[in-house]
Protein backbone atom coordinates (compact mmCIF):
# COMPACT_ATOMS: atom_id res chain seq x y z
CA UNK A 1 0.00 0.00 0.00
CA UNK A 2 1.34 3.60 -0.89
CA UNK A 3 2.15 5.73 1.79
CA UNK A 4 2.58 9.39 2.06
CA UNK A 5 3.29 12.34 5.06
CA UNK A 6 1.90 15.68 5.14
CA UNK A 7 2.50 17.31 8.35
CA UNK A 8 0.50 20.64 10.13
CA UNK A 9 1.47 23.91 10.26
CA UNK A 10 0.42 25.55 13.65
CA UNK A 11 -2.35 28.59 12.96
CA UNK A 12 -3.37 28.65 16.06
CA UNK A 13 0.50 29.55 17.66
CA UNK A 14 3.45 27.34 18.49
CA UNK A 15 3.15 24.24 21.55
CA UNK A 16 6.83 23.85 22.85
CA UNK A 17 5.01 24.74 25.74
CA UNK A 18 1.09 24.30 26.87
CA UNK A 19 -1.03 26.42 24.85
CA UNK A 20 -0.75 30.08 25.64
CA UNK A 21 2.72 30.04 27.50
CA UNK A 22 4.67 32.85 27.53
CA UNK A 23 7.23 31.24 26.25
CA UNK A 24 6.14 29.62 23.06
CA UNK A 25 7.11 31.47 19.55
CA UNK A 26 5.15 34.48 18.63
CA UNK A 27 2.12 36.35 19.59
CA UNK A 28 0.24 33.71 19.70
CA UNK A 29 1.58 32.66 23.47
CA UNK A 30 0.66 36.84 24.75
CA UNK A 31 -0.92 36.44 27.78
CA UNK A 32 -2.11 39.91 29.58
CA UNK A 33 -0.06 41.56 31.39
CA UNK A 34 3.02 39.21 31.04
CA UNK A 35 5.42 39.44 29.00
CA UNK A 36 6.20 37.34 25.97
CA UNK A 37 9.76 35.81 25.91
CA UNK A 38 9.57 33.34 22.98
CA UNK A 39 11.38 34.37 19.91
CA UNK A 40 9.28 35.24 16.88
CA UNK A 41 8.12 38.57 16.82
CA UNK A 42 5.54 39.84 18.94
CA UNK A 43 3.50 41.70 16.22
CA UNK A 44 4.25 45.20 16.88
CA UNK A 45 3.73 47.43 13.44
CA UNK A 46 7.05 47.91 11.94
CA UNK A 47 8.27 44.63 13.06
CA UNK A 48 10.58 42.94 10.80
CA UNK A 49 8.76 39.58 10.92
CA UNK A 50 5.66 37.96 12.57
CA UNK A 51 4.11 34.84 12.89
CA UNK A 52 3.34 33.94 9.60
CA UNK A 53 7.20 34.19 8.82
CA UNK A 54 7.68 31.17 11.22
CA UNK A 55 4.94 29.15 9.53
CA UNK A 56 7.03 29.90 6.40
CA UNK A 57 9.47 28.55 8.24
CA UNK A 58 7.75 25.37 9.15
CA UNK A 59 6.55 25.47 5.91
CA UNK A 60 9.79 25.28 3.91
CA UNK A 61 11.45 22.66 6.70
CA UNK A 62 8.94 20.38 6.08
CA UNK A 63 10.02 20.51 2.63
CA UNK A 64 13.53 20.02 2.66
CA UNK A 65 12.46 17.45 5.32
CA UNK A 66 11.17 15.78 2.29
CA UNK A 67 7.27 16.50 3.46
CA UNK A 68 4.53 16.32 0.72
CA UNK A 69 2.45 18.75 2.30
CA UNK A 70 0.87 20.88 4.84
CA UNK A 71 -2.22 20.68 6.59
CA UNK A 72 -3.90 24.28 8.06
CA UNK A 73 -6.56 23.72 10.65
CA UNK A 74 -9.72 25.96 10.19
CA UNK A 75 -11.17 27.85 13.30
CA UNK A 76 -12.47 30.98 13.48
CA UNK A 77 -10.01 32.19 16.15
CA UNK A 78 -6.98 30.64 14.75
CA UNK A 79 -5.29 32.39 11.42
CA UNK A 80 -7.20 31.93 8.08
CA UNK A 81 -5.23 29.06 5.78
CA UNK A 82 -6.58 29.85 2.84
CA UNK A 83 -4.67 33.43 3.25
CA UNK A 84 -1.96 31.72 4.64
CA UNK A 85 -1.68 28.89 2.03
CA UNK A 86 -1.41 32.10 -0.61
CA UNK A 87 0.93 33.67 1.02
CA UNK A 88 3.29 30.46 1.52
CA UNK A 89 2.91 29.44 -1.65
CA UNK A 90 5.71 31.52 -3.18
CA UNK A 91 7.65 31.01 -0.29
CA UNK A 92 7.76 27.46 -1.01
CA UNK A 93 8.67 25.21 -4.04
CA UNK A 94 6.94 21.60 -3.94
CA UNK A 95 4.57 21.69 -1.13
CA UNK A 96 0.92 20.69 -0.95
CA UNK A 97 -1.28 23.16 1.30
CA UNK A 98 -4.32 21.76 2.43
CA UNK A 99 -6.85 24.31 3.47
CA UNK A 100 -9.79 23.88 5.44
CA UNK A 101 -12.94 25.63 5.07
CA UNK A 102 -16.43 25.18 5.38
CA UNK A 103 -19.06 25.77 2.23
CA UNK A 104 -20.64 28.44 3.84
CA UNK A 105 -17.65 30.77 3.82
CA UNK A 106 -17.86 30.87 -0.26
CA UNK A 107 -20.23 30.71 -2.75
CA UNK A 108 -19.11 27.42 -5.02
CA UNK A 109 -17.91 30.25 -7.74
CA UNK A 110 -16.22 31.82 -5.54
CA UNK A 111 -14.68 29.34 -4.34
CA UNK A 112 -13.66 27.53 -8.05
CA UNK A 113 -12.09 30.93 -9.51
CA UNK A 114 -9.77 31.13 -6.30
CA UNK A 115 -8.52 27.78 -6.38
CA UNK A 116 -8.17 27.53 -9.97
CA UNK A 117 -6.22 30.86 -9.62
CA UNK A 118 -4.36 29.22 -6.81
CA UNK A 119 -3.95 25.98 -8.94
CA UNK A 120 -2.12 27.86 -12.25
CA UNK A 121 0.29 29.82 -9.60
CA UNK A 122 2.03 26.95 -7.70
CA UNK A 123 1.49 24.04 -10.24
CA UNK A 124 -1.94 22.06 -8.50
CA UNK A 125 -0.43 22.73 -4.66
CA UNK A 126 -3.59 23.30 -3.33
CA UNK A 127 -5.92 20.53 -1.63
CA UNK A 128 -9.13 21.35 0.10
CA UNK A 129 -10.60 20.00 3.38
CA UNK A 130 -13.74 20.65 3.21
CA UNK A 131 -15.68 20.86 6.92
CA UNK A 132 -18.94 21.51 8.47
CA UNK A 133 -18.70 22.25 12.25
CA UNK A 134 -17.53 20.97 15.03
CA UNK A 135 -19.89 22.66 17.26
CA UNK A 136 -23.15 24.68 16.83
CA UNK A 137 -22.31 27.17 19.59
CA UNK A 138 -19.24 28.27 17.63
CA UNK A 139 -21.59 28.06 14.30
CA UNK A 140 -23.70 30.43 15.53
CA UNK A 141 -21.40 32.81 16.80
CA UNK A 142 -20.17 33.32 13.33
CA UNK A 143 -23.24 33.77 11.79
CA UNK A 144 -24.31 30.30 10.51
CA UNK A 145 -27.67 28.91 11.44
CA UNK A 146 -27.46 25.52 9.77
CA UNK A 147 -28.04 22.81 11.60
CA UNK A 148 -26.00 20.05 11.64
CA UNK A 149 -27.30 17.14 9.48
CA UNK A 150 -28.45 20.21 7.06
CA UNK A 151 -25.03 21.66 6.93
CA UNK A 152 -23.73 18.24 5.64
CA UNK A 153 -26.86 18.39 3.03
CA UNK A 154 -25.15 21.65 2.02
CA UNK A 155 -22.07 20.35 1.41
CA UNK A 156 -22.85 17.88 -1.18
CA UNK A 157 -24.58 20.09 -3.00
CA UNK A 158 -21.57 22.89 -2.99
CA UNK A 159 -19.70 20.10 -3.99
CA UNK A 160 -21.67 19.18 -6.72
CA UNK A 161 -22.07 22.52 -8.26
CA UNK A 162 -18.24 22.93 -7.89
CA UNK A 163 -17.97 19.87 -9.55
CA UNK A 164 -19.74 21.02 -11.99
CA UNK A 165 -18.43 24.52 -12.28
CA UNK A 166 -14.94 23.11 -12.74
CA UNK A 167 -15.82 20.41 -15.52
CA UNK A 168 -18.44 22.89 -17.84
CA UNK A 169 -18.24 25.45 -19.41
CA UNK A 170 -22.06 26.16 -19.09
CA UNK A 171 -23.48 24.48 -16.15
CA UNK A 172 -27.10 24.30 -15.04
CA UNK A 173 -27.93 22.98 -11.28
CA UNK A 174 -31.51 23.60 -8.95
CA UNK A 175 -30.73 22.74 -5.71
CA UNK A 176 -31.88 23.22 -2.40
CA UNK A 177 -29.04 25.56 -1.27
CA UNK A 178 -27.49 26.30 -4.78
CA UNK A 179 -28.51 27.29 -7.95
CA UNK A 180 -26.35 28.13 -11.03
CA UNK A 181 -27.58 28.90 -14.96
CA UNK A 182 -24.49 28.57 -16.91
CA UNK A 183 -21.69 29.65 -15.75
CA UNK A 184 -18.22 27.42 -15.90
CA UNK A 185 -14.72 27.75 -16.02
CA UNK A 186 -13.26 28.80 -19.08
CA UNK A 187 -9.70 29.21 -20.81
CA UNK A 188 -7.17 29.43 -19.27
CA UNK A 189 -8.90 29.21 -16.03
CA UNK A 190 -9.86 25.66 -16.87
CA UNK A 191 -6.18 24.43 -17.53
CA UNK A 192 -6.10 24.23 -13.75
CA UNK A 193 -6.88 20.47 -11.77
CA UNK A 194 -9.75 20.35 -9.13
CA UNK A 195 -7.95 20.55 -5.59
CA UNK A 196 -7.69 16.55 -4.07
CA UNK A 197 -11.06 16.42 -1.81
CA UNK A 198 -10.55 15.46 1.52
CA UNK A 199 -13.05 15.86 4.91
CA UNK A 200 -13.98 14.71 8.31
CA UNK A 201 -16.53 13.68 10.67
CA UNK A 202 -17.21 10.45 12.19
CA UNK A 203 -21.62 11.35 11.99
CA UNK A 204 -23.85 9.39 9.96
CA UNK A 205 -24.17 12.61 7.71
CA UNK A 206 -20.51 12.99 7.53
CA UNK A 207 -19.86 9.68 6.64
CA UNK A 208 -22.61 9.52 3.75
CA UNK A 209 -21.01 13.43 2.70
CA UNK A 210 -17.14 11.29 2.48
CA UNK A 211 -18.61 8.38 0.56
CA UNK A 212 -19.98 10.38 -2.11
CA UNK A 213 -17.66 13.18 -2.35
CA UNK A 214 -14.31 12.85 -0.79
CA UNK A 215 -10.95 11.68 -2.07
CA UNK A 216 -9.61 11.00 1.20
CA UNK A 217 -11.60 11.02 4.51
CA UNK A 218 -9.58 12.04 7.71
CA UNK A 219 -9.63 10.88 10.96
CA UNK A 220 -8.46 11.66 14.47
CA UNK A 221 -5.71 8.76 15.92
CA UNK A 222 -7.49 6.38 17.65
CA UNK A 223 -6.60 2.51 18.09
CA UNK A 224 -5.67 1.00 14.89
CA UNK A 225 -8.89 -1.41 15.72
CA UNK A 226 -11.07 1.11 15.80
CA UNK A 227 -9.68 2.85 12.82
CA UNK A 228 -9.67 -0.20 10.90
CA UNK A 229 -13.77 -0.37 11.68
CA UNK A 230 -14.43 3.48 10.97
CA UNK A 231 -12.44 2.86 7.51
CA UNK A 232 -14.30 -0.39 6.90
CA UNK A 233 -17.48 1.77 7.55
CA UNK A 234 -16.79 4.11 4.79
CA UNK A 235 -15.15 1.77 2.65
CA UNK A 236 -18.92 0.35 2.70
CA UNK A 237 -21.05 3.58 1.95
CA UNK A 238 -18.49 4.68 -0.73
CA UNK A 239 -19.13 1.21 -2.48
CA UNK A 240 -22.48 2.42 -3.33
CA UNK A 241 -21.44 5.59 -5.41
CA UNK A 242 -19.29 3.11 -6.88
CA UNK A 243 -16.45 4.77 -5.52
CA UNK A 244 -13.81 1.77 -4.56
CA UNK A 245 -10.97 3.96 -4.33
CA UNK A 246 -11.61 6.44 -1.53
CA UNK A 247 -8.67 6.77 0.50
CA UNK A 248 -7.94 7.06 4.01
CA UNK A 249 -5.85 9.94 6.38
CA UNK A 250 -4.53 9.87 10.03
CA UNK A 251 -3.70 13.34 11.69
CA UNK A 252 -1.35 12.33 14.40
CA UNK A 253 1.12 13.79 16.74
CA UNK A 254 4.82 12.67 17.62
CA UNK A 255 7.52 12.87 20.17
CA UNK A 256 9.82 10.86 18.40
CA UNK A 257 13.43 10.64 19.89
CA UNK A 258 16.70 8.79 19.32
CA UNK A 259 15.65 6.44 22.54
CA UNK A 260 11.96 5.24 24.04
CA UNK A 261 13.41 6.37 27.07
CA UNK A 262 14.19 10.24 25.74
CA UNK A 263 10.52 10.28 23.94
CA UNK A 264 8.54 9.50 27.28
CA UNK A 265 10.92 12.17 28.91
CA UNK A 266 9.22 14.83 26.59
CA UNK A 267 6.31 13.77 27.09
CA UNK A 268 6.63 13.77 31.07
CA UNK A 269 7.53 17.21 31.10
CA UNK A 270 4.44 18.24 28.83
CA UNK A 271 2.42 16.21 31.51
CA UNK A 272 5.00 17.88 34.27
CA UNK A 273 3.96 21.41 33.47
CA UNK A 274 -0.14 20.44 32.97
CA UNK A 275 0.13 19.12 36.62
CA UNK A 276 1.98 22.18 38.19
CA UNK A 277 -0.79 24.63 35.79
CA UNK A 278 -3.73 22.66 36.65
CA UNK A 279 -4.40 21.96 33.57
CA UNK A 280 -5.05 18.30 33.95
CA UNK A 281 -8.29 16.51 31.52
CA UNK A 282 -8.40 20.10 30.28
CA UNK A 283 -10.12 18.08 26.69
CA UNK A 284 -13.21 17.85 29.47
CA UNK A 285 -13.41 21.05 30.44
CA UNK A 286 -14.04 22.20 26.30
CA UNK A 287 -16.34 18.83 25.70
CA UNK A 288 -20.01 20.99 25.43
CA UNK A 289 -18.58 22.94 23.04
CA UNK A 290 -18.47 20.29 20.60
CA UNK A 291 -20.61 18.23 19.04
CA UNK A 292 -18.56 15.35 17.58
CA UNK A 293 -18.43 12.11 19.20
CA UNK A 294 -16.41 11.43 21.88
CA UNK A 295 -13.71 9.04 21.19
CA UNK A 296 -13.19 5.88 23.19
CA UNK A 297 -9.83 7.30 24.56
CA UNK A 298 -11.67 10.83 26.08
CA UNK A 299 -13.79 8.33 27.76
CA UNK A 300 -11.65 6.68 29.57
CA UNK A 301 -9.98 10.04 30.82
CA UNK A 302 -13.01 10.01 33.63
CA UNK A 303 -11.14 7.44 35.32
CA UNK A 304 -7.43 9.04 35.07
CA UNK A 305 -8.03 11.56 37.76
CA UNK A 306 -4.98 11.64 39.27
CA UNK A 307 -2.56 10.13 36.46
CA UNK A 308 0.37 11.74 36.37
CA UNK A 309 2.70 9.23 34.53
CA UNK A 310 3.43 9.19 30.65
CA UNK A 311 2.49 5.22 31.15
CA UNK A 312 -1.10 6.07 31.89
CA UNK A 313 -2.03 7.12 29.13
CA UNK A 314 -1.03 4.63 26.34
CA UNK A 315 -4.34 3.45 24.34
CA UNK A 316 -1.84 1.23 22.47
CA UNK A 317 2.02 0.44 21.82
CA UNK A 318 3.30 3.84 21.43
CA UNK A 319 0.62 5.51 21.08
CA UNK A 320 -0.22 8.09 23.63
CA UNK A 321 -3.75 9.96 24.65
CA UNK A 322 -1.66 12.42 26.94
CA UNK A 323 -1.66 15.26 24.30
CA UNK A 324 -5.67 15.50 25.02
CA UNK A 325 -5.72 14.76 28.26
CA UNK A 326 -3.98 18.27 28.95
CA UNK A 327 -5.87 19.92 26.02
CA UNK A 328 -3.40 19.86 23.40
CA UNK A 329 -5.23 18.70 19.92
CA UNK A 330 -5.59 16.38 17.86
CA UNK A 331 -4.70 14.25 21.52
CA UNK A 332 -2.98 11.60 20.49
CA UNK A 333 0.79 11.21 19.61
CA UNK A 334 3.13 8.21 18.32
CA UNK A 335 5.59 8.62 21.37
CA UNK A 336 9.05 6.71 20.96
CA UNK A 337 12.06 5.94 19.23
CA UNK A 338 12.16 6.52 15.75
CA UNK A 339 11.96 2.74 15.11
CA UNK A 340 9.03 2.47 17.40
CA UNK A 341 7.48 5.11 15.51
CA UNK A 342 8.18 3.41 11.94
CA UNK A 343 6.80 0.50 13.66
CA UNK A 344 3.41 2.06 14.23
CA UNK A 345 3.34 3.78 11.12
CA UNK A 346 3.49 0.65 9.31
CA UNK A 347 0.85 -0.59 11.16
CA UNK A 348 -1.65 2.00 10.62
CA UNK A 349 -0.66 1.77 6.86
CA UNK A 350 -1.33 -1.94 7.18
CA UNK A 351 -5.07 -1.05 8.02
CA UNK A 352 -5.32 1.53 5.28
CA UNK A 353 -4.01 4.42 6.29
CA UNK A 354 -2.08 6.55 3.06
CA UNK A 355 -1.59 9.81 4.28
CA UNK A 356 -0.30 10.82 7.59
CA UNK A 357 -0.26 14.17 9.14
CA UNK A 358 2.34 14.37 11.31
CA UNK A 359 3.27 17.12 13.90
CA UNK A 360 5.17 17.65 16.48
CA UNK A 361 6.58 20.49 19.33
CA UNK A 362 8.24 22.70 18.12
CA UNK A 363 6.93 22.35 14.77
CA UNK A 364 10.31 23.17 12.99
CA UNK A 365 12.45 20.76 15.17
CA UNK A 366 10.16 17.93 14.94
CA UNK A 367 9.75 18.65 11.03
CA UNK A 368 13.93 17.94 11.28
CA UNK A 369 13.73 14.80 13.28
CA UNK A 370 11.23 12.95 11.30
CA UNK A 371 12.49 14.27 8.32
CA UNK A 372 15.66 12.79 8.98
CA UNK A 373 14.87 9.31 10.92
CA UNK A 374 11.32 8.22 10.14
CA UNK A 375 10.49 9.36 6.66
CA UNK A 376 13.32 7.90 4.57
CA UNK A 377 12.60 4.48 5.99
CA UNK A 378 9.31 4.98 3.51
CA UNK A 379 11.38 6.34 0.34
CA UNK A 380 10.47 3.48 -1.79
CA UNK A 381 6.94 3.72 -0.61
CA UNK A 382 5.96 7.37 -1.41
CA UNK A 383 2.93 7.55 -3.62
CA UNK A 384 1.47 11.06 -4.59
CA UNK A 385 -1.93 12.44 -3.32
CA UNK A 386 -4.58 11.57 -6.03
CA UNK A 387 -8.04 12.16 -7.18
CA UNK A 388 -10.32 8.75 -6.09
CA UNK A 389 -13.10 10.65 -7.07
CA UNK A 390 -15.02 10.23 -10.55
CA UNK A 391 -15.19 13.89 -12.36
CA UNK A 392 -18.53 15.15 -13.34
CA UNK A 393 -18.53 16.15 -16.72
CA UNK A 394 -21.85 16.30 -18.00
CA UNK A 395 -24.52 18.88 -17.07
CA UNK A 396 -26.41 18.33 -13.89
CA UNK A 397 -29.92 19.29 -14.45
C1 LIG B 1 -7.65 15.50 10.19
C2 LIG B 1 -8.80 16.35 10.60
C3 LIG B 1 -8.75 17.71 10.36
C4 LIG B 1 -9.81 18.54 10.75
N1 LIG B 1 -9.72 19.88 10.52
C5 LIG B 1 -10.70 20.69 10.93
C6 LIG B 1 -10.61 22.10 10.75
O1 LIG B 1 -9.65 22.59 10.18
N2 LIG B 1 -11.60 22.88 11.23
C7 LIG B 1 -12.70 22.36 11.86
O2 LIG B 1 -13.58 23.12 12.28
N3 LIG B 1 -12.83 21.01 12.03
C8 LIG B 1 -11.86 20.19 11.60
N4 LIG B 1 -11.96 18.84 11.79
C9 LIG B 1 -13.19 18.33 12.42
C10 LIG B 1 -14.17 17.73 11.43
O3 LIG B 1 -14.21 18.42 10.22
C11 LIG B 1 -15.60 17.63 11.97
O4 LIG B 1 -16.14 18.90 12.18
C12 LIG B 1 -15.68 16.91 13.26
O5 LIG B 1 -14.99 15.70 13.13
C13 LIG B 1 -17.13 16.65 13.68
O6 LIG B 1 -17.89 16.15 12.66
P1 LIG B 1 -19.19 15.32 12.95
O7 LIG B 1 -19.96 16.05 14.01
O8 LIG B 1 -19.95 15.32 11.65
O9 LIG B 1 -18.78 13.94 13.36
C14 LIG B 1 -10.93 17.99 11.40
C15 LIG B 1 -10.98 16.61 11.65
C16 LIG B 1 -9.92 15.81 11.26
C17 LIG B 1 -10.00 14.34 11.53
Amino acid sequence: MGIEFFTRLPLHGETEFLPGDPRNRGDWAKIEGVENTGAVSNYQLGDDFTYIDYLGQVARAAEINGFAGALMVNSPSGEEPWTVCSLLARETRKLNFVTAFQPYHFSPYNAVQSAATYQRATGNRLVWNIINGGSEVIQRQVGDNIAHDDRYERATEFLDVVKGYWHNESFHYQGKYYQAEGGGLKYPLNKAQLPVICTAGSSEAAREFAAKHADYYLMRAEKPEEIAALIADIRARAKKYGREQIKFGLSIDTIARRTEQEAYQEAQRFLDEAVEKQRLNAAAAHAGLRSARVLSFEKEYAEKDGARKVEDFFIHDNIWSGFGYIGIPPGVALVGSYQQIIARIEEYNSIGIELFFLAGYPHLEEAYRLGEHVLPHFKTQRAKLERTTTEIKSQVA
